[in-house]
């Protein structure tokens, strides 16, 4: 998480003791009548060739698995504008089962939406001497990750600022050639998810507004109108966002503290802001199609929120529900001692449906609309002291597999790991472990398991593709994902799982 240093004091939260007896799996369902005739179909070849795929819990048929070894993805070399798209797919000469498949849009299983992903803001490394922004997005990219989060600002490769860019706003920002933002927007991720504005850390006493020195209202509606119309009928979607909220509200890096009502106040006006100016900006321009611009507040201190009661001043508590329009979605920031299970999910999904039932409905903002923006097991803390979640890079690799499939069980949009690069020390100099490429350019164990899920994720997709002619649903495509997270994750043997919600899709 990025709270800086200060944020290593965090407490180890009291978590209530969670029931498991009501856990539900959501797979292993029996197979519809429906599907006795393609399951009499299937059933002479192996296991290993046929995949389960359910529309609807209970309602599960099997199909082919589609049988080439396909190499789909995109190039992305440093300082190229654009990444290419490669196709290795074998003819379907090769196979008769596939010569009888329905065709296959290699570019629509690249980008089903794989809702695992991560983010790069303040690295303390990187190898090349591009944009950190964009070195990070070429790599996640070729990993086959579909989304990618990052902090729109004024900050060159050099990391320094553009000064004829001091108080002109978030557009020019977005739009000026000598920042990253237009190459990594060009970039063929389905889903971006990004900061917005400085936001004030606790010992400031500042509101967004005197920080950027803009109209805040008039920079988001123009920045939202630039994306319509660039990325109109793209299949992008765009979610702007701010960093850790509640820190937002506070006067220290305290957990425990009150928020300062004041600051409560500008949050609320300012997020509304926001909301009205995108709001406004999709309504003025009807025209735009196939392509999505949300806004979205985040909240760190979820459980925190639960255990304090309704009183306590915070994001999830106060801010969420008092914002006018309606704001469209809720990030959570989660991770380290809250999700101190093996199986996270009783922990993650009771947090989730907090943030949920504080969201007032709002029609036309496909649901659940709740997601993880950061998501993390640190390996050490700010003392030094290795972290119990964590402590080695194996076990970083399974508390970051299951956190991932109970997030993508219970419906979330997005599970986004904090972080690509580590941006946090310790106080003796050591790397937290907050990462999914280490400061010696290796990828740890939980991006190589990342790397599978995705490449794994194409072949399920293409797979259903070929038998069906459509895509997974949500749901099946989550059935499926829950269970390989968690073989990934090399820790099997727990008797719970993560259940999978299914939301109607
Ligand atoms: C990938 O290659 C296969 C086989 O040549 C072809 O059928 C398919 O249309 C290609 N997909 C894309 C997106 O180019
Ligand atoms: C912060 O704001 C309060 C109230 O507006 C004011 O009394 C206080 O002096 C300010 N503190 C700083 C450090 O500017
Ligand atoms: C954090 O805030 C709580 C509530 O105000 C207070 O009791 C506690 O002493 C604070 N902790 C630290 C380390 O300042
Ligand atoms: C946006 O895309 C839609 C669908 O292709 C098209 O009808 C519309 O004219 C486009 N609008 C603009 C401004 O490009």
């Amino acid at each position: 998480m990025p709270a800086g240093g200060l944020a290593a004091r965090r407490l180890a939260p009291v978590l209530a003791l969670i029931a498991l007896c009501c856990l539900r799996s959501g797979y292993g369902a029996t197979t519809a009548p429906q599907a006795a005739a393609a399951s009499k179909k299937v059933s002479a070849l192996d296991a290993a060739n046929v995949l389960q795929v359910c529309s609807k819990p209970g309602q599960c048929t099997k199909i082919v698995r589609y049988p080439l070894k396909v190499r789909i993805g995109f190039e992305c070399p440093p300082f190229a504008k654009q990444c290419t798209f490669y196709n290795t797919t074998q003819p379907a000469s090769t196979s008769s089962r596939v010569a009888a498949a329905k065709p296959v849009n290699e570019l629509q299983v690249f980008q089903y939406p794989k809702i695992v992903g991560s983010q790069v803001a303040m690295p303390l490394y990187q190898f090349t001497s591009e944009h950190n922004v964009l070195e990070a997005a070429r790599r996640l990219l070729q990993s086959g990750s579909t989304s990618f989060k990052f902090d729109l600002k004024n900050q060159r490769a050099n990391g320094k600022p553009i000064k004829e860019l001091d108080k002109k706003g978030w557009l020019s920002i977005a739009t000026h050639g000598e920042l990253p933002y237009v190459t990594l927007f060009d970039m063929p991720f389905r889903h971006f998810l990004f900061w917005a504005g400085r936001t004030p850390a606790p010992g400031r006493n500042i509101t967004w507004t005197d920080i950027d020195g803009i109209d805040v209202y008039k920079e988001m509606y123009r920045l939202v109108v630039w994306l319509l119309k660039r990325y109109n009928n793209s299949g992008k979607t765009f979610y702007i966002g701010h960093w850790e909220g509640d820190w937002c509200l506070r006067d220290t890096y305290n957990k425990s503290a009150p928020a300062n009502p004041k600051k409560v106040q500008t949050m609320i006006k300012l997020l509304t802001d926001k909301q009205r100016a995108v709001d406004a900006a999709k309504k003025d321009n009807p025209w735009a199609k196939n392509v999505f611009v949300w806004h979205y507040a985040e909240a760190n201190l979820v459980e925190q929120s639960m255990k304090q009661g309704p009183g306590w001043a915070s994001m999830v508590n106060t801010v969420i529900g008092a914002v006018r329009p309606v704001i469209d979605y809720v990030s959570i920031s989660v991770g380290g001692d809250s999700l101190r299970e093996v199986n996270p999910a009783p922990a993650l999904h009771k947090a989730m449906d907090f943030a949920n039932q504080k969201l007032p409905a709002k029609p036309g903002v496909p649901g659940p609309r709740v997601f993880a923006g950061e998501f993390y097991f640190d390996m050490r803390n700010r003392d030094d002291n290795i972290a119990i979640y964590a402590p080695t890079p194996e076990l970083q690799k399974q508390r970051g597999c299951w956190a991932a499939a109970a997030g993508v069980a219970w419906g979330a949009p997005h599970m986004l790991w904090w972080a690509f690069y580590d941006n946090e020390q310790t106080r003796s100099g050591a790397y937290r472990g907050y990462w999914l490429v280490d400061n010696g350019n290796r990828d740890t164990p939980l991006f190589r398991a990342y790397q599978q899920y995705f490449s794994d994720a194409q072949e399920f997709v293409r797979s259903v593709m070929a038998a069906t002619g459509k895509p997974p649903s949500d749901y099946g495509f989550r059935v499926w994902a829950t269970e390989r997270l968690i073989q990934l994750s090399g820790k099997t043997d727990v008797p719970t799982r993560p259940a999978v919600r299914y939301w109607g899709s």
